[in-house]
C-alpha cells in the first residue's frame, strides 16, 4: 500500500472569524455545553484581536474577532458574517504537512512557524482550501500548555454543563457552480484524500431545487468533508442561496457526533436551539425503509430526529437552523450505529424543510 504523505490524527480545532467572539463564546457555553478552556487578547500582549477557545469532549472551537476596523479578520466577517475562517488539522509533522501538500500544488497562507511557551512548543503551518477558508496544521507533541503558546488559561463565571457532543463528525463545504470536481481534484490531488461517495441530482433533488455532492476522506478516515454544488432546479437552490449570502464558498455545516442523540437533541432544545422539521408523515413505515432501531420510535419522532440506513449499520440525525442571522452556516448532530453514510434516505424529506425555510426568508 503507498504511504499515506499526509498523516492526520484528527480535526484539531475550528476557528469562527466573529462579530463579537464574548458574546458567541457565551452561546456555545450556556447553549451547546462548551467549557471555555483559554484565551488570548490585549491582556495576553495580543494587541488587534481576541480569541476565546472552547472545549468539549474531544470538540474544541476558537472565537476570534478584531478589535480593529481595518484587518483580515474585521474584513472577513463583513464580507461573510460570522463563519469558519480556520479547519484545523492535527498533525505529527506540521513541517512535512505543508511541504507535502504544497509540493502538489496548495497555496500557501503561513509556512510552518514555531511557536513556544513555558509548557512547550506548537508548530503550525496553513495553506488555502476553497473561498477564504483555510487549513492549519497543527503539531503539538512537544506541548502540555491547554491551546497554543499566546493563550493564558481561562474559566468562564458560567457552570457549562456537557450535553454529550463527542467530536467532529465531518464538515461540509458550499462551492460555486461547476467547482465541486475542482475541490475533489485539490483534496485528492494535495490532500491524498480519497472519494468516498457522489450524490448526484437523482439523489438529491426536490420539486424545486438540487445539489450534487461529493465526499471526501482522508487515510484513516477520521476527516470527512462532503463538498456541495447548486445543481440546476425550478428555483434557487439552497445552495445559492448560502453562496449568496456567504458572499462566496465556506463551511456549510459541521455534524457533530453524540451517543445518545435524544437526550443531546432534547437538551439543546430546551436550552433555545431550533432545528428543522420534517413532518410527521415522515414517520409513517419509517421502519420499513430503516428496518429495525434500539431506539424508541416515539422518542425520536418526538424530538423530530431523522433515521437512515446503509449496508453496515444506521444512522439517527438532525440539523439546526442557521446558527448566525445570514442564512449559512448550521449544524448537524449525529449518532452512527454502524452506518458510515450520510443520510441520503433523508435528503428529499430535509431538502423540502430547508426549502420551506428559504421561502419564508423570500428566497426560493
Ligand atoms: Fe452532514
Amino acid at each position: 500500500m503507498e504511504q499515506d504523505f499526509l498523516p492526520i490524527n484528527g480535526t484539531d480545532y475550528i476557528e469562527f472569524y466573529v462579530g463579537n467572539a464574548k458574546q458567541s463564546c457565551l452561546f456555545y457555553q450556556h447553549c451547546f455545553g462548551f467549557e471555555l478552556i483559554a484565551y488570548a487578547g490585549p491582556e495576553t500582549g495580543v494587541r488587534d484581536r481576541v480569541s476565546y477557545v472552547v472545549k468539549q469532549n474531544k470538540i474544541r472551537f476558537v472565537f476570534t474577532t478584531s478589535l480593529i476596523s481595518e484587518s483580515e479578520i474585521a474584513n472577513h466577517v463583513k464580507k461573510h458574517g460570522d463563519g469558519v475562517k480556520v479547519l484545523a488539522l492535527w498533525v505529527d509533522d506540521a513541517a512535512s504537512s505543508f511541504h507535502e501538500t504544497t509540493l502538489r500544488g496548495a497555496e500557501s497562507v503561513q509556512s510552518p512557524i514555531s511557536q513556544q511557551d513555558e509548557f512547550g512548543s506548537v508548530v503550525t503551518a496553513s495553506i488555502k482550501t476553497y473561498g477564504e477558508t483555510i487549513h492549519t496544521f497543527v503539531e503539538r507533541k512537544n506541548y502540555s500548555g491547554v491551546f497554543f503558546p499566546g493563550f493564558k488559561a481561562a474559566k468562564s463565571n458560567f457552570q457549562s454543563s456537557q450535553i454529550g457532543l463527542k467530536h467532529v463528525d465531518h464538515c461540509v463545504g458550499n462551492v460555486e457552480l461547476g467547482q465541486m470536481n475542482r475541490w475533489v481534484d485539490f483534496y485528492e490531488k494535495v490532500m491524498g484524500f480519497k472519494l468516498l461517495i457522489t450524490f448526484d441530482d437523482s439523489d438529491i433533488s426536490t420539486e424545486y431545487s438540487a445539489l450534487m455532492s461529493k465526499v471526501v476522506s482522508n487515510g484513516n478516515g477520521y476527516i470527512k468533508f462532503p463538498i456541495n454544488e447548486p445543481a440546476h432546479g425550478k428555483k434557487k437552490s439552497q445552495i445559492e442561496e448560502y453562496l449568496e449570502f456567504y458572499n462566496g464558498p465556506g463551511v456549510q455545516h459541521i455534524a457533530i457526533a453524540t451517543d445518545d442523540i435524544v437526550a443531546t437533541v432534547a437538551e439543546l432544545r430546551k436550552r433555545g436551539i431550533e432545528f428543522l422539521r420534517v413532518p410527521d408523515t415522515y414517520y409513517e413505515n419509517i421502519l420499513d425503509r430503516v428496518g429495525t432501531i434500539n431506539e424508541d420510535l416515539q422518542d425520536l419522532k418526538s424530538q423530530n430526529i431523522l433515521i437512515d440506513r446503509d449496508e453496515e449499520g444506521y444512522l439517527l440525525q438532525i440539523f439546526t437552523k442557521p446558527i448566525q442571522d445570514r442564512p449559512t452556516l448550521f449544524f448537524e448532530i449525529i449518532e452512527r450505529n454502524g452506518a458510515k453514510s450520510f443520510g441520503k434516505g433523508n435528503f428529499k424529506a430535509l431538502f423540502e424543510s430547508i426549502e420551506r425555510e428559504q421561502a419564508l426568508r423570500g428566497n426560493l
